[in-house]
């Protein structure tokens, strides 16, 4: 069966223009298309409004820099995502932000003199029950090696070992994969990061270029905070993570998402523990928290 794609006719914005996505086309010498030259970010929105928008666009302008792509107005892009967002009349879903460094012959040097950047949006429903049962579960998550470049804190869309990673955890049944590098230290996961605690301590991966920034993860440090704790700085070898009490993702939809098997093993009790349990909490408090404040500007 081939799995659905969005609605042909949901709309888009491409370059600034709004049209239906059937509708919307990009060149074949796209350096995005050619060579993954582009970077993305995911919003998640809670009743049509983007969460973490600054989070989630410092990223972007942080990416866009390390990869010396220019020509995007941020704040223009905004106006259009809120715009295709409106239009859309999508409350609970995702808002997809991509940017290439455009259409030029195809030869490995960026382009010279500079092309325009191809700018894309597209929002999709997001449900969140099933995410929601397996926050109740717990999932399993299968150690693989972690195949990426060496510059994964940039948000670039060259996902193919990520993709590839998933596939393999798919296909015995995990949720989501536990990468590990060359030296056996867990480094994160395919599309969220990874906490795990420890005698009732939250430790993380430190943000150094073999990892992303998470605009979660960086989240769950202020909720963390809330309840009277820090996210550590700390390494952990895959045999190790099996030993903790917790082991917690976090990312844009699945949010905070407990871990209850690491490969053939089972964490603490076997059921989500008590942190993941509070940040999860906190974290859907702080949404509430942000959508009695938020003005709704249309
Ligand atoms: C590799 C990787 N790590 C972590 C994350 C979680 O990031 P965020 O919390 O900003 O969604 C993602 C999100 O896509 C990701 O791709």
């Amino acid at each position: 069966m081939i799995p659905e794609l969005p609605k042909a006719s949901s709309l888009v914005c491409l370059n600034g223009e709004f049209l239906p996505a059937d509708q919307a086309k990009v060149s074949v010498w796209d350096r995005g298309f050619i060579f993954g030259d582009a970077v993305y970010e995911v919003c998640r929105l809670y009743r049509g409004r983007p969460w973490l928008e600054e989070e989630h666009f410092a990223r972007l302008e942080r990416s866009l820099g390390e990869l010396e792509i220019r020509g995007i107005d941020l704040s223009l892009l905004k106006k259009r995502m809120y715009r295709l967002i409106g239009k859309s009349q999508v409350s609970e879903g995702l808002a997809y932000v991509q940017i290439t460094r455009g259409v030029a012959p195809r030869a490995h040097a960026f382009p010279e003199p500079p092309v325009p950047p191809t700018e894309f949006i597209a929002i999709k429903p997001y449900d969140d029950a099933k995410t929601q049962a397996s926050r109740v579960s717990g999932v399993k998550i299968i150690s693989h090696p972690d195949q990426r470049w060496g510059r994964c804190d940039i948000k670039s869309t060259n996902l193919l070992a990520n993709c590839l990673a998933l596939e393999h955890v798919k296909r015995q049944g995990g949720f989501e994969a536990a990468l590990f590098d060359k030296q056996g230290l867990i480094t994160e996961a395919t599309h969220s990061s990874i906490l795990w605690v420890i005698g009732g301590r939250i430790f993380g991966t430190p943000g150094e270029d073999n990892i992303l920034p998470g605009c979660t993860r960086l989240l769950a440090g202020q909720l963390a905070d809330r309840l009277g704790k820090k996210i550590e700085d700390s390494k952990i070898s895959l045999e190790n993570l099996k030993k903790v009490d917790e082991v917690l993702l976090m990312g844009t939809s699945i949010e905070v998402m407990p871990v209850v098997t690491v490969d053939e093993t089972t964490i603490g009790s076997g059921k989500p523990g008590p942190i993941g349990t509070e940040l999860q909490a906190a974290y859907r408090e702080s949404v509430r928290e942000w959508l009695d404040r938020t003005v709704v500007i249309s």
